[in-house]
């Protein structure tokens, strides 16, 4: 059996939040779920690169459109593997194969008639890239921005997407995991009693150029999102490429709730019009808030999850947010819930069944998986503890199908405290001080072996290290087909197993916080710029200096950029977006500070080798200078 799961594609105008791990987890996690089962298994993640909010973001750090999607596209594809998360195709929109496709479906639904020109007035809003209606509208702002959108009026192409309602609802319906969980069918339904509106699907390039070139009228490009939902197709390489017909009709996307409508309306609309079979499901989860709190950049609650992973372990991580939220609800984070869960469900639970296992087959069975007696095992809480794993596999299955994986855990976690149990009710080491009990003992150390292995096979998606670590401490192997490996007694007698380090340490919470308090103190006394910060050691990698400006001249084409050539001491050229606010004369002979070990970049033809700082207020922009003459050369710290 074929799988194809995908995440959304992330928008390259910020980098990657625990949110956008979560969703790609999620993805990571069902797919080896699949591949344990024996499935073959896609996924595929990436990134959404056109657009008005990447050309904005583009010229606010001043570098091309192309080059800042460049650099954030790599912060995400490099943001997955410390979270083992191993996608079989990340996607970019600005790749060459996605532009051929939007352009072959968009010239398909143009010949077929679906798509035509006409005025258009309405209320756009620059944050969610799109036309708001005013129903939408709250207090006459955008619910999502706060912001009030612009009225607009041009000419555009549209989408006939009210061709396709009846069709669709007819499909939701008769579908009714199309979109789960059902809250969200239902929002989707109740949308569409409404009459559907044609989607505008053009930006005339007078107002935007970072798009991909409509194919029948080169004076727009396409809207976003039309371009993005496309991803999942160019990436199974539609329309005849093998993986094409092997994976479309099994794709299951997951998103958030914030993207229900392109999802669920618009994509499915399209692929009607564009004569594709619609996707399979589409899985729509909530949101993670901070301590109650929306995530924001300007309330500086951005959780990283690179930080998490440095501080607190990759499974702990994949293992909590998994654990925390219920799929389809919001949920909230905090390192404390974090800490509470390291330590009871991880390193209390898990982390103590295990290593007080290992231990005692170490010292009490020869460091070997002992011989357990047949007969022996007939004592009802070995047949109990059997029942119970044979259950737990079955819920299991259940509870991961359907995404509900704080449930599956659940599962799991009642045979890791049955098993806790069965060690005190056992207490091996009291039967290992009477011969007679030898028997028992091994037919007990057997079932401790046997329960974690299979507790390694079903932890995998979950936490794929942590499963590593434990089955080359019981030496045995992951195999697919998780059905039959679930089976009770396939772990062998007699093979060696391999003591290691405990699996999770506990964490101190008090330690923990008062050094983030120190850590805090120090570096910032304002808890609002705590999110990006970095320690001493990053900031003494920058190589800042003071330059001298030689010549200065202006870029050809470009309203914002000069072309300079500084001292520093020795001669380099640096292009800086400061044409706006600067004529060449006034800057030569200046002495500015330039971070002088910048990765070399090109800007409009022009390869430039380092910045030069400036600070703006919403009145001014000034370059950075030094309060006296000083060498050129020197160095700022
Ligand atoms: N580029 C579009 C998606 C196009 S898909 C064809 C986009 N990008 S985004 O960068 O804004 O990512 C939105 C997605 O990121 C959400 O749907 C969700 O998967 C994830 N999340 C972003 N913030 C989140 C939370 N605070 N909580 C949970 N997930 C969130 O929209």
């Amino acid at each position: 059996m074929s799988f194809y799961v995908t995440t959304p594609i992330y928008y390259v105008n910020a980098q990657p939040h625990i949110g956008h791990a979560y969703s790609t987890i999620v993805a990571d996690t069902i797919s080896r779920f699949k591949k344990l089962c024996g499935e073959d298994s896609r996924f595929q993640t990436g990134t959404d690169e056109h657009g008005d909010k990447v050309y904005e973001a583009a010229e606010k750090a001043g570098v091309s459109p192309k080059e800042y999607a460049d650099s954030i596209s790599q912060m995400f594809r490099d943001a997955w593997p410390p979270l083992t998360i191993e996608p079989d195709n990340f996607i970019r929109t600005t790749d060459a194969e996605h532009i051929k496709t939007v352009q072959d479906i968009l010239q398909k639904v143009y010949d077929k008639g679906d798509i035509y020109l006409d005025d258009y007035s309405g209320l756009y809003c620059k944050g969610c890239e799109r036309f708001l209606t005013e129903k939408e509208l709250v207090g006459g702002d955008c619910p999502d921005h706060q912001k009030p959108p612009t009225l607009i009026t041009e000419q555009n192409y549209f989408f006939r997407m009210s061709r396709y309602q009846e069709q669709l609802i007819n499909h939701i319906k008769s579908n009714p995991e199309y979109i789960t969980p059902e809250r969200y069918r239902n929002e989707v339904l109740s949308f569409l009693k409404e009459p559907l509106e044609d989607l505008c699907i053009s930006r005339p390039t007078s107002r935007l150029t970072w798009g991909i070139p409509l194919p029948f009228d080169d004076k727009f490009v396409t809207y976003v999102w039309f371009d993005a939902l496309i991803n999942y197709l160019t990436g199974i390489g539609y329309p005849d490429g093998p993986d094409f017909a092997r994976y479309w009709d099994v794709a299951e996307h997951i998103i958030a709730k914030d993207i229900l409508k392109p999802h669920a309306i618009y994509w499915p609309t399209m692929l009607m019009a564009a004569g594709v079979a619609p996707y399979k499901k589409l899985h729509v989860h909530g949101y993670w808030n901070i301590n109650e709190a929306k995530m924001s950049k300007s309330i500086g609650n951005v959780v990283r999850p690179g930080e998490l992973v440095d501080n607190y372990g990759v499974d702990a991580v994949r293992y909590f947010i998994l654990r925390e939220m219920s799929f389809g609800l919001d949920a909230s984070f905090s390192t404390d819930a974090l800490i509470n869960r390291q330590n009871s469900d991880l390193a209390n639970d898990l982390g103590n069944l295990f290593s007080r296992s290992l231990t005692m087959i170490n010292k009490f069975g020869d460091g070997c998986i002992p011989e357990p007696s047949l007969t022996e095992s007939e004592e009802e809480i070995d047949l109990e503890l059997v029942q119970l794993i044979s259950d737990m596999l079955d819920e299991y299955t259940d509870e991961m199908n359907a995404f509900a994986f704080n449930k599956a855990l659940q599962a799991v976690w009642k045979v890791v405290r049955f098993a806790n149990k069965y060690i005190v009710e056992n207490a091996p080491w009291e039967l290992a001080k009477e011969q007679d009990k030898k028997q028992r003992l091994q037919t007990v150390l057997y079932n401790l072996a046997e329960t974690l292995r299979v507790i390694t096979l079903v932890l995998q998606p979950v936490m794929p290290e942590t499963s590593g670590k434990m089955a080359a401490a019981l030496g045995c192997e992951i195999v697919p087909k998780l059905q039959e490996q679930g089976k009770w007694g396939l772990l062998k007698p007699g093979g060696k197993i391999n003591l290691g380090p405990a699996l999770f340490p506990r964490l101190d919470k008090k330690a923990l916080e008062a050094n983030q308090e120190k850590s805090q103190k120090t570096v910032s006394a304002n808890p609002a710029d705590t999110q990006d910060q970095i320690t001493f050691e990053d900031f003494k990698k920058m190589d800042l200096r003071v330059a001298e400006i030689l010549s200065a001249e202006k870029i050809n084409k470009s309203d914002r950029l000069l072309k300079l050539v500084v001292n520093a001491p020795e001669e380099r050229t640096i292009v800086a977006g400061i044409a706006e606010h600067y004529s060449p004369e006034d800057l030569i002979g200046k002495q500015v500070i330039i971070v002088a070990n910048l990765k070399p970049a090109k800007l409009m033809g022009v390869t430039s080798h380092g910045m030069v700082l400036a600070a703006k207020d919403r009145k001014k922009f000034v370059v950075a200078t030094v309060s006296d003459e000083v060498k050129t050369g020197s160095k700022v710290s």
